[in-house]
């Protein structure tokens, strides 16, 4: 049986990784996140219940899993307590079942506030950020100059180094962005206060991953956002600011690459995005609003509307490559029943004429044209179905053609937000 399987997007977020993540840690000892922050919005549905997560682990809800946030998550403390807390208002214990690495960076109010200023600044081409400070407490990690989990927890010193920080970033909201300086003692005092909550939590996280796989403990590695997201890989600059594939596993977490097993990537059966950047398949027609409304695309976090459209098998081969997935789940393949047809994006015809199956980088993707196959559609419903028996034809030609397109396995297939409605083809911890 495998014992690292990492869970990761395929496209550009929203694939319904929260979903599978639950699903999934029935088997497994430990969930653990390694990069992202509260931008984050995974939706669990059990027995009808939704919870939604952005910072917490998608196993908390099973009593047996502890739940690990790595070194390579940007943690808001205030974010963390204000979730701690919805949890245990419904009876989950967390606290205890939760650990937190001493070595993530902070999210405080500056990088929120700096996050919005620059948004504000960029005017039309702005990025769509969640608003949450995400880039800004990245950028002051990759700047050495960020203060860390483990800082809070010596209160006269983190208050030193937050002023200096401070000295320098409220300059820059000031005299930069002509924006409202942040209150420094009170952002020192609610950070303190939040750590303070989940301190008990805090830890050397690396040495519990390794100390679990020597063990022989089952471990989950849960991705936020998607690969097309990627810092580096995705659609820059209209990504998030960390590694959303899966070389961010090894760094955020401590994880060596070799002790990965199986890496299975979570895909929609069509596209969607939040937030500004190119999308080639996006649709503006009465298929992209089915897709939206069908498929309920608003926001977990920001309640944001998301585009929606047709299948792009360029961009997820890319992302099996860079990701080297192993098996894909394909999620929300209800949503499109009832559509005539099902359109697939094979390549993109640049400005220059030329016909690319790659995903082309800069100008030349946000100008790629999409090149469709088209497929009839099934009249029949997958909703809630749990076997392939019950899947109609024209659903299981659409499926085993995205198979062929994007070349790897399809393991799972999801027809439902609820953990029950999933088809399990194949394990993707390697047993039946
Ligand atoms: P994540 O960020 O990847 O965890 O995905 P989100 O939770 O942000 O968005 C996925 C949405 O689709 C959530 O509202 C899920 O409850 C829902 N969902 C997940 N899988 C399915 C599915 O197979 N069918 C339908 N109809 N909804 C699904
Ligand atoms: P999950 O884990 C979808 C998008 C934002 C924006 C860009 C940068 O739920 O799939 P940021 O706040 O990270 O600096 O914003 O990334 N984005 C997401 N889109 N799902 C997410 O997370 C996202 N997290 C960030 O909309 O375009
Ligand atoms: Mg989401």
């Amino acid at each position: 049986m495998h014992k690292s399987l990492v869970i990761l997007g395929s496209q550009w977020g929203d694939e319904g990784k929260g979903k599978i993540v639950d699903l999934l840690t029935e088997k497994v000892d430990y969930v653990i996140r390694y990069q992202g922050g509260h931008n984050a919005g995974h939706t669990l549905v059990v027995d009808g219940q939704k919870t939604a997560l952005h910072l917490i682990p998608s196993g908390i809800l099973r009593p047996h899993v502890s739940c690990v946030i790595g070194n390579g998550v940007v943690l808001s403390p205030k974010a963390l307590v204000k979730e701690i807390k919805m949890l245990e208002e419904r009876g989950h214990s967390v606290v205890d079942r939760l650990h937190v690495s001493s070595n993530c960076p902070l999210i405080m109010q500056v990088h929120v506030a700096l996050d919005r200023a620059r948004e504000a600044a960029r005017g039309d081409a702005k990025i769509g950020t969640t608003g949450r400070g995400i880039g800004p407490a990245y950028e002051d990690k990759v700047s050495r100059r960020g203060l860390r989990v483990t800082d809070a927890m010596d209160p006269v010193r983190f208050a030193a180094k937050a002023r200096e920080l401070m000295d320098y970033h409220n300059f820059i909201l000031s005299n930069f962005y002509h924006a409202e300086p942040v209150d420094v003692e009170v952002m020192i005092e609610e950070t303190l206060d939040a750590v303070n909550y989940f301190e008990g939590a805090v830890c050397d996280t690396v040495d519990l991953v390794h100390r679990s796989r020597r063990d022989g403990k089952v471990m989950l590695f849960e991705g936020a956002q998607g690969s097309l997201l990627d810092i580096d890989h995705g659609t820059y600059p209209f990504v998030t600011s960390s590694n959303t594939t899966a070389g961010g596993v090894a760094t955020g977490s401590g994880l060596g690459p070799r002790y990965i097993d199986a890496i299975l990537g979570i895909t929609k059966a069509y596209a969607t995005r939040v937030g500004s950047g190119p999308m080639p398949t996006e649709l503006f027609d009465s298929v992209g609003e089915h897709l939206a409304l069908k498929g309920q695309e608003v926001g977990t976090t920001t309640g944001r509307g998301r585009r929606c459209g047709w299948f792009d098998a360029v961009a997820v081969r890319h992302a099996i490559e860079v990701n080297s997935i192993s098996g894909i789940c394909l999620t929300k393949l209800d949503v499109l029943d009832g559509l005539d047809e099902v359109s697939i994006c094979v390549a993109y015809e640049l400005p220059n004429g030329e016909v690319v199956d790659y995903l082309p980088t800069g100008d030349d993707f946000s100008a790629a044209k999409p090149i469709y196959e088209t497929m009839c559609g099934w009249s029949e419903t997958t909703f809630g179905i749990t076997s392939l028996d019950e899947m109609p034809r024209g659903a299981k030609d659409y499926v085993r053609r995205l198979n062929e397109l994007v070349g790897a396995p399809v393991d799972i297939v999801s027809t439902g937000p609820d953990r029950e409605q999933t088809i399990v083809i194949s394990s993707p911890f390697g047993v039946d």
